[in-house]
């Protein structure tokens, strides 16, 4: 069974200087969550922003906040993070040598907890937490920026997580991020991503509710199709 596909603009592909009005813009148009990309300069190759900005942006929608921590050390920052409005905190697997204590604390600090892991990263890393995530995200670009090429070797990856997810009889969702667009967005959702992160695909020329519409009107036939003829 398909769940419904969630689109989660990421603001990193906004204008820096107006992100209240562009998280605001992002639900007026129909987003389902918002996504925001923590980056440390050592973890990846950018920097962004902290906690604060999460509690900035914290009153400027209702849309829950999807914090994606590309950071190293992440038990540091959790629970600022948490205090700031995060609805989800994801931590990567690479950068979380005690996973199950760092997911443990997020839950704990009372948000929901994702585990994030780069494309080269195996599913079998995140396979004994899985019953712990409230999320697994999986990236389709190396960490750092937005508009980068989606890499298409990774979809075995959501493939094998949906199986482990529908096997162990578990919710957790399924993130797509990195390279999302009408063309990806059907081969990410075929493969059982329910949540697609999408950053240049949504702040663009274009208007804001036309891209998302797209995008999840893309994702929604092809995993229809692929259901219909698999
Ligand atoms: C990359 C970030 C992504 C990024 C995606 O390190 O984690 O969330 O914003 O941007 P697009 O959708 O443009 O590839
Ligand atoms: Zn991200």
């Amino acid at each position: 069974m398909e769940r419904p596909v969630k689109i989660a603009p990421s603001i990193l592909s906004a204008d820096f200087a107006g992100l209240g009005a562009a998280v605001e813009a992002a639900q007026a148009g129909g987003a389902d969550l918002i996504h925001i990309d923590i980056m440390d300069g050592h973890f990846d190759p950018n920097l962004t922003f902290g906690a604060s900005m999460v509690k900035a942006l914290r009153h400027h929608t209702t849309l829950p906040l999807d914090c994606h921590l590309m950071i190293e050390k992440p038990d540091r920052f959790v629970p600022d993070f948490v205090k700031a409005g995060a609805d989800i905190v994801t931590v990567h697997e690479e950068a979380s040598p005690h996973l199950h204590r760092t997911v443990s604390l997020i839950r704990e600090s009372g948000a929901k907890a994702g585990v994030a892991l780069n494309p080269h990263t195996p599913l079998a890393n995140a396979e004994v937490i899985a019953g712990e995530a409230d999320m697994l995200l999986l990236m389709t670009v190396n960490p750092g920026f937005g508009g980068q090429k989606f890499i298409r070797s990774v979809l075995p990856k959501f493939e094998a997580a949906e199986r482990l997810r529908v096997e162990r009889g578990l919710a957790f969702d399924i993130e797509v991020d990195g390279g999302i667009t009408v063309e990806t967005a059907p081969l990410a959702a075929a493969a059982g991503a329910n949540i697609l992160v999408a950053g240049n695909a949504v702040f663009n020329e274009r208007p804001i509710a036309h891209n998302i519409e797209t995008l999840r009107e893309a994702a929604s036939n092809k995993a229809r199709d692929a259901q219909a003829t698999g």
